[in-house]
């Protein structure tokens, strides 16, 4: 498949991404602060139990995995990327080896990684990888994001990006402006448009060719403790006025993270910008918590629970489906969603 292919069936109607990247030592600290019980085969299973619910792909197009995870078979000794191949699903790698400080900074970041990555991503997609994803996160607080941390974050983000596509994958750019803080969603607003328009900046200046790339972004919200919390339409309104600012119409979608909103909140912001907007890219998810919060729990790492945790996935994945079509209403949650 060439590149422009994959990002546009990444982006399919009704589809949307998995983001399943969370590398062994983070999932098990999550399991530990959730009250799982961790053993040596919880990474294993979990991502099973992940990549072979049945269906997912109806709303799912590709499944963003962690170096690890592409490595992984099953008991009977059959690779797990192969049947996420086999079930119609691309599978993406998350190459990143973690946030490291920014030297010289007052506590950002920036990932790390770069290091032999040419050599790295084409071992992927000679696995069958199609696309990868690249994080940076902006904290927002006094003198937070800063200018270096904008502009070095832009410069490695379209770095990766580059590499990505001479190995011929879809580059999943992803500067996430996060929900901590007490900020307004103006200041959002704000931070958003500045750290997007310097991030495209890159990618022209690295050359990255923006009809196979895709976006993750963050929406426009308030900041989790601004005591003034936007309401679904402001956030859909602020998020699309942003995208249109920054954004060029050549890129074929973006998919969001969640950040820490409620399953609700997140379903219910990508439906409404989908329902009340035209417009020239694809909107849909590219979630980890909101597609996988409910069923984590309901798993709790027991295999008496499996198909309970793969069917409360297929519905989390279902709503985000519809709601990138902009069907989704919340009349078609059960109990388990509320605002
Ligand atoms: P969340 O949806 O949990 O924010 O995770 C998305 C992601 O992959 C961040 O890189």
């Amino acid at each position: 498949m060439s590149r422009y292919e994959i990002a546009n069936q990444l982006v399919a109607a009704g589809k949307g991404i998995m983001a399943a990247d969370r590398p062994p030592a983070a999932f098990e600290q999550l399991l530990e602060s959730e009250g799982i019980a961790v053993d040596d085969d919880a990474y294993r299973n979990w991502s099973e139990l992940l990549f072979t619910t049945a269906n997912l792909n109806d709303y799912v197009s590709g499944i963003i995995m962690t170096p690890e995870q592409v490595l992984l078979r099953n008991e009977a000794g059959e690779s797990l990327i192969a049947g996420v191949i086999d079930q119609g699903m691309i599978p993406g790698i998350s190459p990143f080896k973690g946030m490291v400080a920014l030297a010289g900074s007052d506590g950002e970041t920036v990932g790390s990684g770069l290091d032999g990555l040419r050599e790295r991503l084409a071992e992927f997609a000679a696995m069958g990888v199609g696309f990868t994803k690249w994080r940076a996160a902006f904290q927002i607080g006094p003198g937070r994001p800063s200018y270096y941390a904008i502009e070095a974050n832009a410069y490695v983000m379209a770095q990766v990006a580059a590499l990505s596509q001479e190995a011929g994958l879809v580059p999943i750019v992803e500067p996430e402006v996060m929900l901590l803080g007490d900020h307004t969603i103006e200041t959002c607003f704000a931070v958003t448009e500045w750290v997007l328009s310097r991030t495209f900046e890159a990618l022209y200046i690295h050359r990255v060719d923006l009809e196979s790339a895709l976006v993750k972004a963050s929406m426009v919200v308030s900041g989790k403790d601004c005591p003034q919390q936007a309401d679904v339409d402001t956030v859909a309104e602020q998020t699309v006025k942003v995208f249109r600012r920054a954004i060029p119409a050549a890129i074929p979608g973006i998919v969001f993270l969640s950040g820490g909103q409620s399953d609700y909140h997140a379903t219910a912001h990508l439906n409404t910008m989908n329902a009340n907007y035209e417009l020239p890219w694809k909107l849909s998810f590219s979630y980890a918590r909101a597609l996988q919060r409910e069923p984590m729990r309901i798993w709790g790492n027991r295999s008496e629970n499996v198909a309970a945790t793969q069917a409360a996935l297929y519905h989390r994945a279902k709503m985000n489906g519809l709601a990138s079509l902009g069907l989704w209403k919340t009349e078609l949650e059960g109990e388990a969603v509320a605002p």
